[in-house]
Formats: structure tokens, C-alpha cells, sequence
């Protein structure tokens, strides 16, 4: 039996990208599968592929910035399937620019998005895990996190924020609640750019094309972290192509 068989895990950002992915590969190892989004067609063709192999899965429009979505996504898993193991708090937009082009509703999207939406989230996990005793969060930051590249302020001090939220949840989580940061380099998807500034987004997409890895290392990463006893916290995981600086 692998440590994902059976548990039901929710995900952010489910219907492309590292989100699809980590979807997909949890769900062919078993686990029962709650995916949030905003766009209802993508979701729906992760379903449709996850349901085609024999797997369980259903989707829930959820757009991360309201709380109440949240509590819909969380009440989703324990409705259908009795409860919830994990969270995969993965939704993000990488609207990069450069300070000086004053996108402010870009800014603000990257907060509510990253900040505010990580916390929507363990608000509506955490007293279901608290009531379960167990539960697992696992958040996806960036290497953003840890090294910041201009001009990518915005977005690395908003994906620093999750690695500083993950951390102080960690401490405060005991022994029956697990928090995984997951910070991923670069990933060939079509988030890279998306949003950002002409010139930013070509220099983004240049690189993606040149060194990026599959969003199904992030998967496997993630898959890692889930997988483990139920006493083993992975606290950390940074996972990026080897040609990355
Ligand atoms: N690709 C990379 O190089 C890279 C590197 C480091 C970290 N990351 C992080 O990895 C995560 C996934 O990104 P990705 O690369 O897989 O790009 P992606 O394919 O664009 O995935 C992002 C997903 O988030 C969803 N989303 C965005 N805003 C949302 C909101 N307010 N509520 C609910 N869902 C929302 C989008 O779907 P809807 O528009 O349908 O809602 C989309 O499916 C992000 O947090 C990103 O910052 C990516």
C-alpha cells in the first residue's frame, strides 16, 4: 500500500500545469482527488482524464481569493469522501514586471492570490484537520522564495510569505498535523509569462523554453511528501532544473 492510496487530497490550481499534474500523478497512485479552479472546463478535463483511468475525482469552482470558496473546496472532500488528508495549496500567477510600470492590480492579484489565498485555505483546513487529528498542508512557494531575480519583487516577496506562513503554521501544527513547502524552479507551463509585462514575459518565456523541467517533477515532489509515514514531515523540498543558475 503507498502512503497516497485512499487519502483524499484537495488541490489549487488544479486544471493546468503543476496543479494537473500533481493531480493526475497522486490520483494514479490512488488518492481520491478535490480539484479547485476557476476555469470549469479545465477542471472538468482533469476529471474527465482521472475518471478515464479508473481513478475518483471531482472539481469544484473555487477561486482562491474567497474564503467561502475555500470552505466549498473543504466541504467538497468531506461531503464526498468523508474527509480531507491534504491540501495542495498551488494556485499562483506570475504577472512579473517591473516596479516602475506601477501594475498595481497585478500586485494586489499576487497578494490575495499567494497570501490570502494560502490563508483561505488552512482557515477552512485547519479545523477540519484539527477535528480529524491529522491532516497535511502542503504549499507551493517558487525558488522566488529564497533568491530574488529582477523584476520579480512582487512575486518573490509574496512566495516568500508562503514559505514564512508554512513555517510558522509548521511550529504551531503538533504532532498530528504535517506543513510541506514546495518550491519549484522552473516548469514548463503556460503560467510562465502569463500576465507579465511584454518584455518580462519574453525573457520568462526564453527561459522556460530553454531549461525548464516537466510540472511532473513538481508532481513526483509533491507525491514524496504526501507518501511518507504519517510521523515524517518533509519540511522543505526545492526542486529545479539543473541548468538553473
Ligand atoms: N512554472 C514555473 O516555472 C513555476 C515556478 C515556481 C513556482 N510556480 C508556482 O506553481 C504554481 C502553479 O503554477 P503553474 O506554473 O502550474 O502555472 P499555471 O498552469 O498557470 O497554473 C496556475 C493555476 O492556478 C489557477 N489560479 C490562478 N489564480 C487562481 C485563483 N485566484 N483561484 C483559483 N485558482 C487560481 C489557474 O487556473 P484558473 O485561471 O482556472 O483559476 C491555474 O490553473 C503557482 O503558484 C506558481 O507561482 C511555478
Amino acid at each position: 500500500m503507498s502512503g497516497i492510496k485512499g487519502k483524499v487530497i484537495a488541490v489549487t490550481g488544479a486544471g493546468s500545469g503543476i496543479g494537473e499534474a500533481t493531480a493526475l500523478h497522486l490520483a494514479g497512485q490512488g488518492g481520491r482527488l478535490v480539484l479547485g479552479g476557476r476555469r470549469k472546463d479545465r477542471l472538468d478535463a482533469v476529471v474527465d482524464r482521472i475518471t478515464a483511468r479508473g481513478g475518483s475525482a471531482v472539481g469544484s469552482v473555487v477561486d482562491v481569493t474567497r474564503r467561502a470558496d475555500l470552505k466549498r473546496l473543504t466541504d467538497t472532500a468531506v461531503d464526498r469522501f468523508g474527509r480531507l488528508d491534504v491540501l495542495v495549496s498551488n494556485a499562483g500567477t506570475m504577472a512579473i514586471s517591473p516596479f516602475d510600470e506601477l501594475r498595481q492590480d497585478d500586485w494586489d492579484a499576487m497578494v490575495a492570490t499567494h497570501v490570502t489565498g494560502l490563508l483561505n485555505g488552512i482557515g477552512a483546513a485547519l479545523p477540519v484537520f484539527r477535528r480529524q487529528r491529522s491532516g497535511h498542508f502542503v504549499n507551493v512557494a517558487s525558488t522566488a522564495a529564497h533568491v530574488v531575480k529582477s523584476p520579480q519583487g512582487v512575486y518573490a516577496a509574496t512566495k516568500t510569505a508562503v514559505k514564512v506562513l508554512s513555517e510558522g503554521l509548521r511550529q504551531e501544527s503538533g504532532p498530528d498535523l504535517r506543513v510541506t513547502l514546495v518550491s519549484p524552479g522552473f516548469t514548463d507551463t503556460e503560467g510562465v509569462g502569463r500576465g507579465a509585462s511584454p518584455e518580462a514575459a519574453a525573457a520568462l518565456v526564453r527561459q522556460r523554453d530553454e531549461i525548464a523541467m516537466p510540472p511532473s517533477a513538481v508532481a513526483s515532489a509533491i507525491g514524496y511528501a504526501i507518501e511518507q509515514p504519517d510521523g515524517i514531515d518533509i519540511g522543505e523540498i526545492v526542486v529545479r532544473p539543473t541548468a538553473q543558475a
